[in-house]
């Protein structure tokens, strides 16, 4: 059945985050719609919540919406009763709200029509209180486990951070059961957000040394490490078996790079049938920002990298 969803996104990338939690909604839901205000994302989807959170990177919080409210809730909210629920108001308005006073006023106000308890620790229900420009939505979330983290014991001063890689992943829209390539996987970042999702992956690296800390952390977690010691090239061999490629292009300063950047990207282009989804990352600045792509996203690190998310 269809709920309307709500997705406070993080401050880090909003826009990404919200790409990505639609990609996943529209993974499992195509028909899933969707409308979002700065960090917040409602969706109109029967994908399953704890599905999207245990996938998305860029999630705060998110719960059903069960309406709107002027000061504080008194109306009546399709809410099941729990034993025991906390407060948390979230502001995401351009004004100053007292959240701590509207948490501690709904709390009494529901404690009293439910005969709960407000319990701060291992509450059975949160009631989000989400304070936007526009409107003021209450929402409600029973506890969601987060999924334990893949190890990475191998490392490299190249590698993604794991919430940038996860997000490319979920952008691609893979599902479980589904196989990703990462043609220029390095230590395998990519491939261990997508096996950690159920996802399953190959490798692909020119540097028989990454293939080797590819391998060693894939094995670390049991996921099966399928790494080739190839050039990208290799996707070709394998196109029938994958779904999507997602992937890291190598920069040339930390990670070496077999041929110019320019040339292995419409190298790469040319290899990737173009049925399949590809996200890719690159350094900004590598002469490659003239192609055309269906997103593309900027994340400042430092003043000296900038990195580009394409999806085509
Ligand atoms: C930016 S790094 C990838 C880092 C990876 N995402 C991680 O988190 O560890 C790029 C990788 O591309 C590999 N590489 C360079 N040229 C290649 C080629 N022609 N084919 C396949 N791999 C290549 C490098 O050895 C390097 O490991």
């Amino acid at each position: 059945m269809k709920a309307r969803k709500f997705f406070v996104l993080s401050g880090e990338h909003p826009e990404l985050g919200r790409d990505e939690v639609a990609a996943i909604a529209k993974a499992y839901d195509p028909r899933s719609q969707f409308e979002s205000e700065h960090r917040l994302l409602l969706a109109n989807t029967s994908a399953s919540l704890e599905k999207i959170v245990r996938r998305a990177s860029f999630v705060r919080a998110a719960g059903e919406v069960a309406g709107t409210f002027e000061s504080i809730p008194d109306g009546s909210f399709p809410i099941p009763r729990p034993h025991t629920f906390a407060c948390k108001a979230v502001n995401l308005s351009s004004n100053p709200v007292d959240t701590r006073a509207l948490e501690r006023e709904a709390g009494a106000l529901f404690a009293k029509r439910w005969n709960s308890k407000v319990a701060l620790s291992n509450p059975n229900l949160v009631l989000y209180l989400i304070i936007t420009d526009t409107a003021r939505y209450l929402g409600y979330s029973p506890p969601m486990a987060v999924p334990p983290r893949p190890n990475k014991p191998y490392k490299h001063p190249h590698e993604l951070s794991w919430k940038l890689a996860r997000c490319m992943v979920n952008l691609s829209g893979v599902m479980e059961g589904q196989t990703l390539c990462d043609p220029f996987c390095g230590t395998g970042t990519i491939l261990l957000e997508g096996e950690s999702m159920g996802i399953g992956s190959v490798g692909i690296d020119l540097d028989m040394r990454m293939c080797r800390i590819s391998e060693r952390n894939m094995a670390r977690n049991s996921y099966e490490p399928r790494i080739i010691n190839s050039s990208f090239d290799y996707v070709r061999k394998i196109e029938e078996r994958i779904d999507a490629v997602v992937t890291d292009l190598p920069y040339g300063t930390a990670s070496r790079s077999s041929h110019p950047p320019k040339k292995l990207l419409r190298d790469l282009l040319l290899v990737v049938p173009s049925k399949k989804r590809l996200v890719l990352v690159y350094k900004k600045g590598l002469g490659i920002e003239d192609l055309d792509w269906s997103k593309k996203y900027e994340i400042f690190r430092h003043k000296s990298l900038t990195r580009v998310v394409v999806v085509r």
